[in-house]
């Protein structure tokens, strides 16, 4: 379907939303709702329409940029070189195209390829040096990342100290992952405790590897597969092949297998040659990575914006089956959005039953033709989601009926509209049952007010038995009426208590993105207590000072506005400032300590103690951490082997102050 400009404006748009809205579930909440090939279409879809009409393509298009952006409760670690993303493809054909073009651009030479696993988990980057571990730090936005050191030494098949003749530094990238029957165990001990399941392995290791607690981290059965050196020094390597060996040598788990070829027929022979032993792999896989051997040649052939052009990832299918849409059910989320859902006849697929699976959607739905009685096509992708992803229309009986969005919300009956601009629906009721269920999980949730217990379940039968008619009732919930509810033996109720008081406590951001604001996610949740380290100070904030802050911007600093201005909003943050609730940041509960009160530090090199610990000090005591010294700092910390940050410092003539000076200001104070 060719598009006009107009229209292709809107869809343009609309991509870019949708695109950053899973960037974000995916990168910061490790929750993604879409597999990785449905994500993968939708950047093409974008990639494509930009292409077609250049005036539409912008330099902060998500097909421009990789990823998430780091986590800013983590220290944040710069690499040394960048951390980029491959090209993707699930064509054969475009692997040929692929090694056709080396062909072109490398004329009249051999071009032997590295075909290896594409492990399915998370990127790390990690520095030894004199082949002592300094730090690991994630990918981040590719340039800088979070540092995640304390997590990854708790793996216990990652060196902490390379074996032999150590370079005198080494870079090097991997995968972390979280085994598969790691992972199986992990999610039934979730289940067992009312948390959420991980929808597959690789977000179970993204969560591990941001939990700020590295105990937590530490009790998950994690690995890391290494792939590549993003720097290296002291040791010559002419091409990838011989990383293997070095890896190998230096004590550093590599790929379980990997091939090299130097023409088409061989690169696809080795390709199903590892999908037949993937399987057997301890991790999850999702792929195989074809990379040009010798460095000399990727110089010659060097990057586009995003990726190298000496190496593609070819990703292996996901499953996929037929089976009979019997309805299309419409789910009420939190925010009143309407969501179609498949139900289905159960089917097997990759590996578990599936009788659901989402529609995201009506436009596509309408996109898909998608009516209900069809035989549809179900795609699983490892522990993904399921989605619908094709229809057979040749089967069609003539029988089949095509779904329309209800006009009224199934659950309260109340009108829905549609907002200007946007694909979804939405019951606009705040009173509406479906909502108030979803919106109290939300806080309850382990993203937000992280109260365990208080699980769909129970709040299914709370809601019924209007003891909880809002966030705020939790707070006044008492052991009798626990009691009463099915399944809720003396040690669950008291368990639940005890979890709700201690939720009081919980910081400030958590407790902003658990009122469950239209938009307003993690990012703009930290970004918001950061900015004004008190709810009051939000609540009575302009549009215009909210639009202002980075990570809010205009939609989201209307929304955070309009909530502000219900009345019924009003009174539950009342009901919820009686309950005791932390309603300031950290920061401002600081006692203003001499020599650190509206200080501002910059923490480099190696201390002592992990950067996050040291901030902690300094921001308990009043003062400000910055990750980059400007004129504004007043002082560097700075500990063994600082580098750039040091330098940058003495040219500024900033104080600087090594780890016993600091620990003597520290004790003054
Ligand atoms: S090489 C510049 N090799 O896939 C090329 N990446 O889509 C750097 N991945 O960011 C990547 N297995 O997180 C490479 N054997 C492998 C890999 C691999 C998994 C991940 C990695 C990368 C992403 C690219």
């Amino acid at each position: 379907m060719a598009l006009n400009e107009k229209e292709a404006a809107k869809r343009v748009t609309q991509l870019r939303r949708e695109i950053e809205e899973h960037n974000q579930r995916y990168h910061e909440e490790a929750l993604p709702t879409i597999s990785d090939r449905e994500f993968d279409q939708l950047l093409r879809d974008l990639s494509d329409l930009e292409k077609q009409f250049p005036n539409l393509a912008t330099p902060d298009s998500p097909t421009q940029h990789v990823g998430g952006k780091p986590l800013k409760a983590f220290g944040q670690i710069t690499h040394r070189a960048p951390m980029l993303s491959l090209d993707n493809t699930y064509s054969e054909e475009e692997v040929t195209d692929f090694y056709r073009r080396l062909e072109r651009l490398l004329p009249n030479q051999k071009i032997p390829v590295v075909i290896e696993p594409k492990v399915d988990g998370v990127a790390v980057s990690l520095l030894y040096e004199k082949g002592a571990l300094r730090y690991a730090a994630t990918r981040g936005d590719g340039t800088v990342g979070d540092d995640i050191t304390q997590n990854i030494r708790t793996i216990q098949s990652v060196p902490k100290r390379l074996k032999g003749d150590v370079p005198k530094l080494l870079e090097v990238r991997g995968e972390a992952y979280l085994d598969k029957r790691g992972f199986a165990k992990l999610n039934a001990e979730r289940t067992k405790a009312g948390l959420p399941e991980f929808a597959n392995p690789r977000n179970a290791a993204a969560g591990s590897l941001k939990q700020l607690d590295p105990a937590i981290a530490a009790q998950r059965p994690l690995g890391v597969v290494f792939y590549g050196a993003g720097s290296i020094e002291g040791v010559e390597l002419e091409k990838h092949s011989k990383l293997f060996a070095l890896l190998k040598k230096l004590g550093l788990p590599g790929s379980e297998r990997w091939w090299l070829a130097d023409s088409v027929e061989e690169i696809l022979r080795a390709i199903h040659e590892l999908d037949q032993v993937r399987r057997d792999f301890p991790y999850q896989t999702d792929g195989a990575v074809i990379k040009v051997d010798e460095f000399a040649q990727r110089e010659i052939l060097g990057f586009t914006a995003k990726s190298p052009r000496w190496a593609i990832a070819f990703k292996y299918a996901a499953e996929r089956v037929e089976t009979r849409l019997h309805d299309i059910l419409i789910q009420v989320g939190r925010t009143g959005t309407l969501t179609p859902v498949a139900a289905l006849e159960p089917v097997i697929v990759g590996g578990s039953r599936v009788a659901r699976a989402t529609l995201h959607n009506e436009e596509e739905i309408e996109r898909k033709d998608i009516r209900i009685g069809d035989m549809v096509v179900v795609e699983k992708a490892g522990e993904v989601i399921p989605a619908v992803v094709g229809v057979r229309t040749d089967l069609r009986t003539g029988k089949e009926k095509k779904f329309r969005m209800p006009k009224h919300c199934p659950e309260c009956g109340s009108e829905v509209v549609k907002d200007e601009g946007q694909v979804a629906v939405r019951c606009v009721n705040s009173q509406c049952p479906a909502q108030l269920r979803r919106r109290i999980e939300h806080f309850a949730s382990r993203g937000a007010m992280d109260i365990e217990g208080l699980g769909e379940a129970i709040v299914s039968q709370l809601v019924e038995l209007k003891l909880l008619r809002d966030i705020g009732d939790i707070y006044g919930l008492t052991a009798a009426a626990l009691n009463d509810l099915e399944r809720m033996g003396e040690k669950s109720v008291s368990n639940l208590l005890e979890a709700i008081e201690r939720s009081k406590a919980r910081l400030l951001w958590r407790l902003i993105f658990g009122l469950g604001i239209l938009h307003v996610g993690v990012s703009a949740s930290r970004a918001l207590a950061d900015h004004f380290l008190n709810l009051d100070a939000i609540i009575q904030s302009s549009v215009e000072e909210l639009q202002r802050i980075p990570d809010v911007g205009e939609v989201v600093g209307q929304s955070i506005h309009d909530f502000f201005r219900e009345p019924g909003n009003l009174e539950l943050i009342e009901k919820l400032r009686r309950a005791g609730l932390r309603f300031e940041s950290e920061e401002k509960k600081a006692v203003a300590a001499p020599g650190f009160n509206a200080t501002t530090w910059v923490i480099t090199g190696t201390l002592s103690q992990s950067r996050d610990e040291i901030a902690e000090l300094i921001l308990a005591r009043g003062g400000k951490v910055s990750g980059s010294v400007s004129k504004k700092t007043s002082f560097v910390l700075a500990g063994e082997e600082a580098g750039s940050k040091l330098e940058k410092a003495k040219q500024l003539g900033v104080r600087i102050l090594n780890e016993t000076e600091f620990r003597k200001l520290l004790a003054a104070s």
